[in-house]
């Protein structure tokens, strides 16, 4: 989680002149485009219209020249706190369910993040990849816009949530990672950095938009799903996934109650009662600062925006998304609306 701009040591390998040549690009960069203070309290800056991490920013440099994606791969894209961890799950299992039984599975011990790699944390040289069997899960939270050209042609499940959920599980999450020396984030000041798009990989609306009309373009290549439908009919979106990634359920594994198995395994209650997501700690890439497994589940519920917002600020939002999604098509569930 760390967000200093500053560059990891000079590389020694046969890339340096590549690599150098995006320090450079990026040394430059950051010194011209605008700059403000995210959630966290630390600086985002604004590349083609989306706030980010600085890291993440030098992370995208990185993915452009050196990520080559496989035909066969499959990504996961999310606005942060849209249930990244849940879909991972899910996921996971449902593309292996022949690996594992539910009784010793995976996710029994280790956390979901840990399921596939976060291709944002990732930094120079990056990870080789090559070795992962097909069709290989990666996830990311950059908008569509800044994806690697060569990422563009694989299939994506993409997952989004009412926006107004999405903020308040952000406060919640990013209040544990700002720096002690900063007074704690009040809910004012959260809203209206989420208000302005000042949220790490915001505005929230446009990265949403990003695969909603990639999706209308290329209904067989991104799966688009909402948090919401997720949450309400779970087996009918693990059959969905299963069918997108290429590995439909059996009539004998629908016999077998394969699909309630894996909805079973990924809820939030049992995941949330596992040690391992009690306790555990999860570290991406090589960033030395790990994410406590607990603070990625932390409620699980629809609506839990009610019991924070006042009435001005919920107006601000819907107002706003109303504004943005106008004659896209997408709306978010009246019911977590409302
Ligand atoms: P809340 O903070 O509202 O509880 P992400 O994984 O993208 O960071 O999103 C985290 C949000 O998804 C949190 O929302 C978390 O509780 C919720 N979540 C994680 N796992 C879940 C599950 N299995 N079922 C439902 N919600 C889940």
């Amino acid at each position: 989680m760390s967000s200093s701009p500053s560059l990891p040591t000079t590389p020694e390998s046969k890339e340096d002149a590549d690599y150098n040549k995006i320090s450079d690009e990026y040394n430059h960069l950051i010194e011209t485009i605008p700059k403000t203070n995210g959630l966290r309290g630390e600086l985002l800056y604004n590349y083609n219209g989306f706030w980010l991490d600085p890291m993440i920013l030098k992370t995208n440099f990185l993915l452009h020249t050196y990520f080559k994606s496989q035909p066969t791969d499959i990504f996961l894209a999310s606005v942060m706190k849209s249930g990244t961890t849940w879909l991972k799950a899910l996921m996971f299992s449902t593309l292996n369910r022949h690996l594992y039984s539910f009784s010793d599975h995976y996710l029994r011990h280790h956390g979901p993040q840990s399921t596939f790699p976060l291709l944002d944390f990732e930094s120079y040289p990056i990870t080789d990849f090559t070795h992962f069997p097909a069709p290989r899960l990666f996830a990311t939270h950059f908008p569509r816009t800044l994806l690697p050209p060569c990422m563009t042609s694989c299939k994506f499940v993409y997952l989004c949530r009412e926006p107004k959920d999405v903020l308040i599980s952000c406060w919640h999450f990013m209040s544990n990672y700002r720096s002690k020396d900063l007074p704690p984030l009040s809910l004012d000041e959260a809203v209206d950095i989420f208000c302005k798009g000042h949220s790490d990989y915001g505005p929230f609306w446009e990265h949403v938009l990003s695969y909603w009309r990639a999706s209308l373009e290329y209904p067989d290549k991104i799966l688009f799903l909402k948090y919401e439908e997720v949450k309400k009919e779970p087996e009918v979106v693990v059959r969905k996934l299963a069918t997108f990634m290429g590995k439909p359920f059996t009539a004998e594994e629908v016999e077998k109650r394969v699909v309630e198995n894996i909805v079973n395994l990924c809820s939030f209650q049992t995941l949330s009662n596992l040690e391992v997501n009690k306790e555990g700690v999860e570290k991406f890439g090589r960033l030395e600062v790990g994410v406590e497994n607990r603070h990625y589940l932390r409620k699980g519920e629809i609506g839990d925006w009610k019991n924070y917002l006042s009435e001005e600020m919920k107006q601000r939002i819907d107002g706003i998304t109303h504004e943005r999604l106008k004659g896209s098509g997408l709306i978010f569930d009246a019911s977590a609306i409302a």
